[in-house]
């Protein structure tokens, strides 16, 4: 279907897509994400998730001829670049769009069935340090990735393009949402851990901290790895929740990693059999 016009409604879930803290709260109310670029979507696709409509410029048509096929009876929405950007905010050089359907969250215990090794990412807001700790889990073995209630979205348009669509494959849940009575349940969420047999280490250089090749790490069964935020680190509560925190020994004059460096290096480190 051809648009021409920016305020077109049938398209209201691709509008205004700069607006990161607008877009949150849109595509929560629609229960979608948005998937960017041809090889996301495939991605995506590839995953099992559904598409509610693409949306891309003429000259991307033909190269997703398939992946329309495949998906008969859900809108194709083009036009020229000029009509496009007037509706996203931005230039789509990265081929198409996609409204997708958020798919149903799994529970703490469905990603933690079967896991070894898990990363417990502690209110980490960024979107690229979220993604790229996500592609890092993805590649360097970690079976599942928890997140706190104040972290980012992980099927936010950017850390899904951050992640290389590995939010669709690493299993995730979101745990320490507050309770009925509006108690927060984080970081009592780190008990459960522990309660389901994973040694809770909490990357962090606190007083305290062994060093991340210090033997005594070796050879946990389950282990989980907890994570902070870039400015405050892991919070006083989690700290105290961990069962150990470890350290990546620095070089003098240089304070820390940034988080997702820090849990590419963690990862690689206690890997299972390492
Ligand atoms: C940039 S750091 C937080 C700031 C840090 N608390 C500080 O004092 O500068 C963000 C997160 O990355 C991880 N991290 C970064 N560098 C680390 C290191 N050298 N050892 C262990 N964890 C580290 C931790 O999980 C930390 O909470």
């Amino acid at each position: 279907m051809e648009l021409t016009d920016a305020d077109d409604p049938r398209v209201a879930v691709y509008s205004r897509l700069t607006d990161a803290a607008l877009r949150r709260r849109t595509d929560a109310d629609h229960g979608i994400y948005l998937a960017e670029s041809s090889a996301v979507v495939r991605r995506a696709l590839a995953a099992g998730h559904r598409p509610r409509s693409f949306f891309l410029s003429h000259r991307y048509l033909e190269s997703m001829t398939e992946v329309f096929a495949a998906h008969p009876g859900v809108p194709v929405y083009t036009g020229t670049d000029a009509v496009l950007e007037s509706i996203t905010g931005f230039h789509l050089h990265r081929g198409a769009l996609a409204a997708m359907d958020r798919p149903h969250p799994l529970s703490p215990d469905e990603v933690l069935s079967r896991a070894r090794r898990v990363a417990v990412l502690e209110n980490v807001s960024d979107h690229t340090n979220l993604g790229a700790i996500f592609r890092s889990a993805a590649g360097l073995g970690v079976d599942a990735i928890l997140v706190s209630p104040e972290s980012a979205d992980p099927l936010y348009r950017r850390s899904i393009r951050v992640s290389m669509g590995t939010v669709f494959s690493i299993p995730w849940a979101r745990v320490g949402e507050a309770d009925g009575r509006g108690r927060a349940a984080w970081p009592a969420a780190l008990d459960q851990l522990r309660a389901a047999g994973f040694t809770v280490a909490a990357l962090e250089l606190s007083e305290s901290a062994v060093d991340l090749d210090d033997p005594s790490l070796r050879d946990h069964e389950r282990l989980a790895l907890v994570l902070g935020a870039e400015g405050p680190g892991v919070t006083a509560g989690a700290l105290a929740a961990s069962d150990v925190h470890v350290r990546i020994p620095m070089a003098s004059g240089v304070d820390s990693l940034n988080v997702a460096a820090a849990s590419a290096v963690a990862f690689w480190e206690l890997r299972r059999g390492a």
